[in-house]
């Protein structure tokens, strides 16, 4: 996710769960190949398994950037065919390529030949104008055809026009009837669900149906959801690590960063997702939202962050 999920907020994710694969923020190709790809590139070994999500149409930029994915040593590269800005529109990236479903094969297609790791694609169940049944099986049957076994649907439609991105992710309704539908007339691939879930409950519940689920905007505004799924979701038998004991793990990885010039607040602004439900829950928003800006011993004040957890 845009913003939220870079390589810190990653960081966080993993010391809460070991099992759940992470994804990148969008990384566009024009981005990877004209930009710092180190930067847009840069995790921490301990985030695997991993995947990069790119944005993009071209056939040949987008296998080069599958290509610098798998040389990076990410486990997996997904494509985009679900975000309905009208910025990455312009640019034939996202959701209005479901448009144009022979297109994304060719894509599919290119980075497949010029990678060995997954090639996987994120969707929408349609876009306006495009929203039939017969016109989704279309697109994921051509683009199966070119080789992706991996689709996770995003079970509502984008509106192109007139709805904002957020609007897009909350006003066309979720109909998990389809992308069940689509796991029953394509029993051969790998169909995960996506959009609206919050709980472990729902999230067991999905899985009689689906392969997989994932989790966007739950597991970042309500970061310790994750904190049981290996239990619950990956049968682990490790204990369930407490906030604190996440934070304290992340510990050398702050002072790393901030040795490295970094600031405190670039890895704090994403743990303002542990922040629900125990008291003492607004100070360590405070302190990790305000007077982080303050400080001169940013370590110091993670530290006292650690120590208004109590232990939860
Ligand atoms: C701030 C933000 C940024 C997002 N960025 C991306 C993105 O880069 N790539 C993507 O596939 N989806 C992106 N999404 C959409 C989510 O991945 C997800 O499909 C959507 O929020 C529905 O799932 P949820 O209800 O579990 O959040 C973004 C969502 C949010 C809130």
């Amino acid at each position: 996710m845009m913003e939220w999920t870079d390589r810190h907020f990653r960081y966080l994710a993993r010391q809460l769960s070991r099992h759940t694969l992470l994804y990148t923020e969008m990384v566009t190709t024009g981005a990877l190949l004209h930009g710092d790809a180190a930067r847009f590139l840069r995790y921490d070994q301990s985030e695997h398994p991993l995947a990069l999500q790119l944005g993009g149409s071209a056939p040949a930029e987008l296998a080069a950037c599958a290509r610098l994915a798998e040389q990076a040593g990410y486990d997996e590269v997904n494509l985009n065919v679900g975000c309905p800005s009208d910025r990455v529109q312009n640019n034939m990236i996202g959701a209005c390529l479901m448009g144009h479903p022979a297109l994304v094969a060719d894509c599919v297609k290119a980075m497949r030949d010029a990678v060995s790791i997954d090639v996987t694609v994120k969707h929408r169940i349609g876009i306006n104008g495009r929203d039939s049944y017969a016109e989704l099986c279309d697109f994921v049957g051509q683009v199966a055809e070119a080789g992706c076994r991996s689709f996770t649907v995003h079970a509502r439609i984008a509106i192109l026009e007139g709805l904002s991105p957020k609007q897009n992710r909350e006003v066309p309704p979720l109909r998990y009837e389809v992308a069940a539908q689509l796991k029953r007339d394509f029993p051969a691939l790998e169909i995960i669900l996506n959009g609206g879930i919050k709980t472990l409950e729902e999230c067991a519940a999905h899985l009689a149906t689906f392969d997989g689920v994932m989790v966007g905007r739950e597991a970042y505004q309500n970061t310790y959801l994750l904190a049981e799924v290996d239990q619950r979701l990956f049968g682990s038998a490790a204990p369930v690590r407490t906030r604190s004991q996440a934070l304290q793990a992340m510990r050398p990885y702050v002072e790393a960063h901030l040795a490295e010039g970094g600031s405190l607040h670039h890895i704090t602004r994403h743990v303002l997702g542990l922040a629900q439900g125990f008291p003492g829950a607004r100070r360590f928003r405070q302190l990790l939202s305000v007077d982080v800006h303050r400080t001169d011993q940013p370590l110091a004040l993670f530290d006292q962050a650690i120590e208004l957890l109590d232990g939860r």
